[in-house]
């Protein structure tokens, strides 16, 4: 066991839906996040080029003693999860496989849509996952590259997001589907405009965050107790490749911290080359 905290590693703010599902859900542990904002989006890298930087912060995460890392990004999840854990000793999760076992429990039609990034969409890790689990599931998949962008920048005016949302949406028109997997951390922080758009094209649909499931998975191998009690003066400490200032006020807008200690610290990438 480690330092008594909890690793997230996202490219950027998307990470933080899956840390705020955490932090309703887990009290007694620090929780650390690694925002790499200065080489995202990673949905437009490539698989070499996301497998190593997600082997770099679980190296990174590694040295800071975490109990165990949410790759709370399903595009790292997608090319760096399991060469990170042949690597690393230490307990390290994905979103994909929890969002994929989210998936399956909610749809009755086994007509399932995905929204993700262009590199989570192409690596068709979702379809596997999915189909491993049952082969009759059909999956249509879009990626939606303005979105991820538009919410790392903080730009949730109501108006704004919904017209980006529908953008992507229209691409399931024809398609009839009862479940919804939003597929890249981003999403879920503007869940309501799927929902407001959806609504609109006459679609019930189940949205599926895979955070909650990625949370109960971290619960149940630290052996974290539902009811487990507060411990004080907790902390989470943000580190950040590109801006601060930036990746700040966004977050300011996702997650209020006021009951943490919180602390920024500035990373530069060199540094990290070594867990290469
Ligand atoms: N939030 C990330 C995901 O879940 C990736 C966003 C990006 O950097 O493109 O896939």
């Amino acid at each position: 066991m480690g330092n008594n905290v909890i690793g997230f590693y996202d490219s950027g703010v998307g990470g933080l839906s899956v840390l705020k599902v955490a932090l309703n859900k887990i009290k007694n542990k620090n929780f650390v996040f690694f925002g790499d904002t200065l080489r995202m989006p990673y949905g437009a890298r490539t698989n070499e080029e996301i497998k190593n930087y997600t082997m770099e912060v679980m190296g990174f995460f590694e040295d800071l003693d975490v109990d165990l890392s949410i790759i709370a990004c399903n595009t790292a999840t997608s090319h760096g999860l399991k060469e990170s854990n042949e690597r690393y000793k230490y307990p390290i999760i994905g979103v994909v496989e929890p969002g994929s076992e989210n998936a399956l429990e909610r749809t009755k039609t086994k007509r399932v849509a995905l929204v993700a990034t262009k590199s989570c969409v192409e690596s068709g890790v979702y379809d596997k996952v999915l189909k491993s689990m049952d082969p009759s599931i059909e999956l249509r998949s879009v990626y939606c590259p303005d979105l991820t962008l538009a919410i790392e920048r903080g730009e949730f005016e109501e108006e704004y997001m919904d017209g980006i949302v529908k953008k992507y949406l229209d691409y399931f028109e024809d398609y009839d589907f009862d479940t919804m997997i939003l597929g890249c951390t981003h999403y879920p922080l503007v869940e309501d405009s799927f929902k407001r758009i959806l609504k609109k094209q006459g679609k019930k649909v189940l949205m599926v965050d895979p955070a909650y499931k990625t949370v109960l998975d971290a619960m149940n191998i630290l052996k974290i107790e539902k009811d487990n009690q507060e411990i004080p003066n907790r902390t989470i400490d943000f580190y950040i490749t590109g801006d601060i200032n930036l990746f700040r006020s966004t977050m300011e807008k996702i997650v209020d911290l006021s009951d943490f200690k919180v602390s920024f610290h500035q990373v530069d990438i060199k540094d990290l080359e070594k867990y290469r």
